[in-house]
């Protein structure tokens, strides 16, 4: 959460004092944002839902993705991508990312297999993807391309809407995310037939309350609709957006311009895609060595993003034991149809996207933070630069004003950081 205040607490009180909570026929927050975000992205349709895990779940079953399917996904994201493929019965297949801790544009196109049917990029703790060259490898394959949008609301990609390139995005609204009603979640698309399929995957009696279309034919679909008070609380947290991507943009850069010249002891911005269009929610460095990059948290609270444990796919359970249903005959594993594809799992399995994330740190940036707060921040990554990279002792380490780092929102052990 970035910032709430009295204008979330006016909407939401406006919304129970309507009495006005069901979006359909008496609610019209819901709508509201659902145009707005859509003009904002620059797209035809948004369609809200109730969390971002099935925002991702319905727009897979939206593009038609199923039993006899792979996907393609990124060794390093929350498991609700892998898991909203396994939802449609079509089996995640696990590719290895690069520098910018998104997936890696070479890997994906040599994972690319005869029953690959799309691939999920997704753009990570605010920074994009390589998306040109993405759309470069699905247009040859015949892939679709569904973004996952969940960590990076607000962020573009050389001048593009995160979210509007491939055939689809996913947003989550949780209470981590750069917009929130606590939970929440929604879909963009340009494509008119995607965007009736997930409102009918977003709540199967969608024609009843909006009127049949001869061009669709329903399916069963789960229920997950947003409720009033998750779009007016939206339609005030996306007045605040623009301001606070702008204030995260030029914390980053400030921070970036002023501690370029630690690259000399190894201290080097990880290579972002698009690195004036990102969301910026975070300052990433790649260490020489994940034992320096140890030493540098140890001295200065932030995060190695190897150590965010569920953004791991090491630490995605379901998706290692082969569990992708809870019962044995809607598990994708054990469907006839994917005997096929490829579904072997292992810890190891991606070395490299480990060894990168590892070497990975993230400083967080925040729009409410005051110069003086930025000042501290470069004063303190270049004190945490000399201890980690110039045999400076941790004991000589002069720290301003720490910031605390977000345990839960990283998924960090407390022991990983210097003090949480
Ligand atoms: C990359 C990514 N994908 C999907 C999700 C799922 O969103 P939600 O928590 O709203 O279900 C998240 C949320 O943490 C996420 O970070």
């Amino acid at each position: 959460m970035y910032i709430v205040g009295q204008e979330e607490i006016d909407a939401l009180a406006a919304v129970i004092r309507s009495g006005a909570l069901f979006r359909y026929g008496v609610g019209g927050e819901c709508e509201r944002f659902e145009r707005r975000y859509a003009d904002y992205l620059g797209t035809r349709h948004v369609a809200l839902t109730a969390s971002g895990t099935f925002a991702l779940t319905a727009a897979v079953t939206a593009l038609g993705i199923g039993p006899g399917d792979e996907v393609l996904v990124p060794a390093h994201t929350y498991m609700a991508t892998a898991m909203a493929v396994l939802a449609a019965g079509a089996i995640p297949v696990i590719v290895d990312i690069d520098e910018s801790i998104t997936i890696d544009p070479d890997a994906l196109e040599d994972a690319v297999g005869p029953r690959t049917k799309a691939v999920i990029p997704v753009h990570m703790w605010g920074a994009a993807c390589a998306m040109d060259r993405i759309m470069a490898v699905a247009a040859k394959h015949d892939l679709l391309v569904l973004e996952d949008v969940c960590q990076a609301i607000g962020g573009a990609y050389e001048g593009r809407m995160l979210g509007t390139i491939g055939q689809a995005g996913a947003f989550s609204f949780n209470y981590y995310k750069n917009m929130t009603a606590g939970e929440g979640g929604a879909i963009c698309t340009a494509d008119d037939r995607i965007a009736e399929r997930v409102r009918c995957a977003i709540d199967p009696c969608h024609f009843y309350w909006q009127g049949r279309s001869d061009q669709q034919k329903p399916f069963a679909g789960n229920g997950a609709r947003a409720s009033e008070l998750i779009g007016a609380m939206l339609n005030v947290q996306l007045d605040r957006l623009p301001a606070m991507i702008e204030a995260m943009r030029a914390e980053k850069k400030q921070i970036l311009d002023s501690t370029g010249s630690l690259g000399n002891l190894g201290l080097k911005p990880a290579p972002i895609n698009s690195p004036e269009h990102d969301c910026a929610a975070q300052v990433m460095y790649s260490l020489p060595s994940a034992e320096a990059a140890d030493r540098f948290v140890e001295v200065f609270p932030s995060v190695i993003a190897g150590k965010t444990g569920r953004h791991n796919y090491t630490e995605w359970d379901q998706i290692l034991i082969g569990e992708g249903a809870a019962h044995p005959v809607m598990n994708p594993y054990n469907m006839p149809e994917n005997r096929d594809c490829r579904r072997a799992y292992s810890k190891d399995m991606c070395q490299r996207s480990l060894d990168i994330l590892n070497r990975t740190v993230m400083v967080s940036t925040h729009p409410l933070h005051d110069q003086q707060q930025i000042a501290d921040t470069i004063h303190n990554i270049g004190v945490a630069a000399r201890v980690a990279l110039a045999g400076m002792a941790p004991a000589e380490a002069d720290l301003r004003n720490v910031q605390p780092v977000d345990v839960q929102k990283f998924d960090l052990k407390v022991t990983d950081i210097a003090s949480a």
